[in-house]
């Protein structure tokens, strides 16, 4: 089947080891199922497990892709939970120790088919479209559990988000701004900056930029490029949810502040099948669709990673199988 896979790891010239070509079907196992993916996205993820970061020389090739939304072999449309936890785990599929995303230890999402726990599977609504269901599971998911369930946010609160381009960026943004929150967002771009406001923040600011007044959360995926003024922004006693570090993970730490204004530092990874069944339902009941930067075919799929790495996103990038 096609599929769009690491071949090597390189830090330095992650596309290098990219190869859209032929893998074997996945094997499924008891308790397991094959899904025939309509459409999947691009991560950032993908891109760090391109740099080795997540994947390690001995599991490749691997099939690369957290996200998809698919066929399931009874003919049920679906939508892919990609927390794959230990077989007898029970409860926060996030907290298994031994939990991994598709694309790390078992086969991801970018080929025709993929295989995946059965109980990793959630209906997918008719009317929402295999594309944007597929921007779901990762970015939209993360950004689900940064605010309502490790932020903490609720109607009327002032939320910073910061790097408004990204695909969880935008996510937190049209989120937030469904729930009643009162988004601000920073951005490098001004074009992204724009659509930022057309997506529901209500203010958008350059990198940096002193805010009319300080917020009660900031939710930060960029790192160390924003870090400081991060901290910097919260109210005494806000909260900082952080779920990447793109641009570094070496900030100062701004710990004075920290202890001072007794902030609350909190980290946040993926979200659980419950939680993506909420977040489904969220969309549907408040008419939300996932912001798509770009559309290709599986068999182009290096365009939309060319377009990742170069930062040239606004919203999700989705690959059609
Ligand atoms: N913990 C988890 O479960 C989880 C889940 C999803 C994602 N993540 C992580 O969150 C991060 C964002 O993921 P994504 O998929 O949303 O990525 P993406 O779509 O590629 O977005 C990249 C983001 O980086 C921002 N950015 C700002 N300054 C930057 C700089 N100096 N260098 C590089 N980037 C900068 C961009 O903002 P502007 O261009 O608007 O300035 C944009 O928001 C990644 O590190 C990813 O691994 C973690």
């Amino acid at each position: 089947m096609l599929a769009a896979y690491a071949s090597a790891i390189s830090r330095e010239d992650p596309l290098s080891g990219l190869v859209i070509g032929d893998r074997p079907d996945p094997e499924t196992r008891d308790g397991w199922t094959t899904v025939s993916v309509r459409a999947a996205a691009l991560n950032h993820h993908d891109l760090w497990s391109l740099r080795g970061v997540g994947l390690s020389e001995k599991a490749l090739p691997m099939i690369l892709g957290c996200d998809a939304a698919g066929v399931d072999a009874d003919g049920n449309e679906v939508v892919v939970h990609s927390v794959i936890s230990s077989d007898d785990w029970r409860g926060d599929e996030t907290q298994d120790p031994k939990r991994s995303l598709l694309s790390e230890r078992h086969p991801g999402t970018l080929a025709e088919r993929v295989a995946v726990p059965v109980r990793n599977l959630i209906p997918k609504p008719p009317d929402l479209s295999f594309e944007h269901a597929a921007c779901l599971p990762t970015a939209w998911l993360t950004a689900y559990r940064m605010l309502f369930t490790r932020g903490g946010v609720v109607p009327g609160m002032t939320v910073l988000v910061q790097g408004a381009g990204g695909g969880v960026a935008t996510a937190l943004t049209v989120l937030g701004s469904a729930a009643g929150a009162r988004m601000w967002v920073t951005s490098r771009s001004e074009d992204k900056r724009a659509m930022a406001l057309s997506l529901g923040a209500d203010q958008a600011f350059e990198p940096g930029a002193r805010l009319p007044e300080r917020v009660d959360a900031v939710m930060e995926t960029v790192g160390e490029a924003t870090w400081a003024h991060s901290v910097r922004s919260l109210k005494p006693g806000g909260t900082l949810v952080i779920s990447g570090a793109t641009s570094g993970d070496a900030p100062p730490a701004e710990l004075t502040r920290v202890f001072f204004l007794q902030l609350s530092v909190r980290g946040s990874t993926m979200g659980t099948r419950e939680e993506l069944e909420r977040l489904v339902r969220f969309c549907m009941e408040h008419e939300i669709r996932p912001q798509i930067s770009a559309t290709h075919a599986l068999a182009d799929a290096t365009q939309g990673f060319e377009q990742m790495l170069a930062g040239d996103v606004l919203g999700k990038i989705v690959i059609t199988v």
